[in-house]
């Protein structure tokens, strides 16, 4: 997943929740106000995302909106959310929600929030009844943003509100905390949908260090600190029992154990501890004489997140980046800060770290917490005044990489008719017709998806009409049709303004489900301009390859010399169509392949395609699809 991150009182403006209530006395007392004006203006942020290339977003919802006070319930408030997901989804984006993100409604605090056990069921009421508006569209659900933050800042530094400075208070909410997750954790997965989906815990990990190596005192002030802040939780999480930071005992807690899908991390800092840290955010933290301070003056630390990593992993769970990123007013440090941290990322994945994606904080500048306005996220710049919005240069980075590094676009050809299957595809294209219940184009889309693509292209040939109305969740398919019949190279010619730099290229009636990860690297390091997967286990054979790349390809007639057969699924690189400027009918592996051979790249892969040329194939089909389901 390449994402990025928003929380809905930091964006949406507007609200009144307990913490509009508290900014007045805040830090910077600056008020959250209009914010982002991001609930006037859904549509046009939806854009940004889009724009970025990013496959997910994550945001939370905003329980004050939804439940303004006891008992009400905002069906507009729910609609806006949903239609929210619409949109996202329309656009190939997946949402991962947030039910928790530092934010109570002012009747929930004023009975003392996350401070009384009892209150806890308001709020795992909201998240049910949520789950059940939005769960057949959205996979991900992260439970509570931060326990362990929003513990410390709003109950013990006084920064959030309540504004508290209690130990005491501090361990309950904690305990609290943990109940409301877990008890959340099982109420959704009870639910209609619980099973599909993922939900888990997003926990802040904050690294502590000693500040002088060589003093045991700063290195037992930095355990003590990392125990607090980050191990009871973890521990919580997998063991059940909970000792709160600065608490002597631990509790069992129901339903606590194994409550997470997948740990979300957010990672910012590690802060280097003595025995007299200041509590106070205004005095500069201790750091490195060679690190660099962000604005928020604490360092960027970027080995520390391989580090969080594995603090996590002994919880044998997909780990999921939920937040990163830095406060940078001129965005002269966000990106090395994004490269340091995606580099790091990649490095632990190939390590065989279980990590799932990568959400940068934030998508665009805003309210941020204590700070006010003062402290700029975002890869958006946000003109607070005008509310326009400017992509950063460190936004235009982070969408060159993830342009480059997410799943490439699927581009399915599908026009054509299928002559052999008779009466059956007189009027309907064969990627229409029916295999076990479903068109064969939605079992092609099902398997792309699960490969990671977002986005499809379907060439419908001339019979475009015939796929009105076809949809797919989750991917934002195009369908793009022609005036008369091109053949496939000219239906892609045709096509070649809506072509991504670089697409993965299937046949519209053909079902290939081979992994794409291990196909997309084979192209990388080919350097080729297309890469196509060999099958050696077919009945007849089509081509000739030697030292990994096509040396002969014939389809009409076949030389002894040949030893694959070429599966389908392949990646090409937009100048292979560009080069070959032609308008018209051409067939495109008659035309490509010749011309290319001795620098295509052959990705070898026995897995057997599934095609319906014939009525016995397509039953081979059905009986493959009625066996395993994609
Ligand atoms: C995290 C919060 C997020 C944002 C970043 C900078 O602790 O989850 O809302 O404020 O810090």
């Amino acid at each position: 997943m390449w994402g990025v991150a928003t929380a809905s009182h930091q964006i949406e403006g507007g609200n009144s929740n307990n913490w509009s209530q508290f900014e007045p006395s805040s830090k910077s007392q600056q008020l959250s106000g209009e914010a982002c004006n991001h609930w006037e203006r859904r549509s046009e942020d939806v854009e940004l995302i889009t724009n970025l290339g990013v496959s997910h977003y994550r945001f939370s919802i905003e329980w004050s909106r939804l439940v303004p006070s006891p008992g009400e319930w905002d069906d507009e408030a729910a609609r806006w959310y949903s239609d929210l997901v619409d949109e996202l989804l329309a656009k190939g984006v997946q949402p991962m929600v947030t039910l928790h993100h530092f934010t109570n409604p002012i009747w929930w605090e004023e009975r003392g929030g996350f401070e009384r056990q009892e209150n806890i069921h308001h709020w795992v009421d909201f998240c049910t009844q949520m789950f059940g508006l939005l769960s057949d569209r959205v996979e991900w659900w992260c439970t509570i943003n931060e326990p362990a933050v929003y513990t410390t800042m709003g109950y013990v530094l006084g920064e959030f509100p309540p504004g508290a400075r209690s130990f005491k208070r501090a361990r309950t909410v904690a305990l609290n905390m943990m109940r409301a997750h877990a008890q959340c954790y099982r109420a959704l997965k009870a639910m209609n949908n619980g099973a599909r989906c993922k939900v888990g815990l997003v926990k802040n990990i904050n690294l502590f260090d000693p500040y002088r190596r060589w003093n045991p005192v700063h290195w037992a002030q930095a355990s003590l600190l990392d125990r607090m802040f980050n191990r009871c939780w973890i521990k919580g999480v997998k063991t059940g029992r909970f000792r709160p930071p600065s608490g002597l005992r631990s509790h069992f807690i129901e339903g606590l154990k194994g409550s997470s899908d997948f740990i979300g991390v957010n990672y910012y800092t590690h802060l280097l501890a003595t025995p007299f840290m200041p509590t106070k955010v205004e005095i500069d933290p201790l750091i490195r004489p060679w690190e660099a301070r962000t604005d928020f003056r604490y360092p960027m630390y970027a080995v520390g997140l391989r580090r969080a990593f594995e603090m996590v992993k002994g919880l044998d769970l997909p780990i999921i980046v939920t937040e990163n990123g830095v406060a940078d007013d001129d965005d002269d440090m966000r990106p090395e800060h994004i490269r340091r941290h995606l580099q790091i990322t990649a490095e632990a994945i190939a390590d065989g770290l279980d990590v799932r994606g990568f959400y940068h904080w934030s998508l665009m500048d805003n309210f941020e917490w204590a700070e006010g306005y003062d402290q700029r996220f975002g890869l958006y710049h946000v003109n607070f005044a005008t509310q326009q919005r400017t992509l950063k240069d460190s936004g235009k980075e982070y969408q060159a990489i993830v342009k480059a590094h997410r799943t490439p676009q699927v581009v399915i050809m599908a026009g054509g008719l299928g002559t052999r299957l008779g009466k059956m595809t007189k009027d309907v294209p064969k990627s229409l017709i029916e295999v076990s219940g479903k068109p064969i184009l939605t079992h092609i889309l099902n398997w792309a998806q699960k490969q990671g693509c977002h986005n499809a292209l379907v060439l419908t040939g001339h019979l475009g009409e015939a796929f009105e109305g076809f949809t797919h969740q989750g991917m934002s398919v195009h369908f793009h049709k022609e005036a008369s019949p091109l053949g496939t190279g000219g239906a892609l010619w045709n096509a070649r303004d809506l072509l991504e730099e670089r697409f993965i290229l299937l046949w519209g009636d053909d079902l290939h489900p081979i992994e794409y990860k291990p196909l997309l690297e084979r192209h990388a390091e080919s350097d080729a301009p297309l890469t196509m997967t060999v099958t050696q286990h077919h009945d007849s054979m089509n081509l000739h390859h030697e030292n990994g790349l096509l040396q002969t390809y014939n389809k009409d007639e076949a030389s002894s010399q040949f030893n694959g057969y070429e599966a389908g699924t392949s990646v090409v690189e937009k100048s292979v169509v560009l080069k070959n400027r032609v308008d018209g009918v051409w067939s495109w592996e008659q035309t490509i392949y010749p011309a290319l051979s001795g620098k295509i790249a052959v990705y070898l892969d026995d897995t057997p395609f599934w095609d319906m040329g014939t009525p016995e194939r397509l039953a081979l089909l059905e009986e493959f699809l009625e066996k395993t389901a994609l």
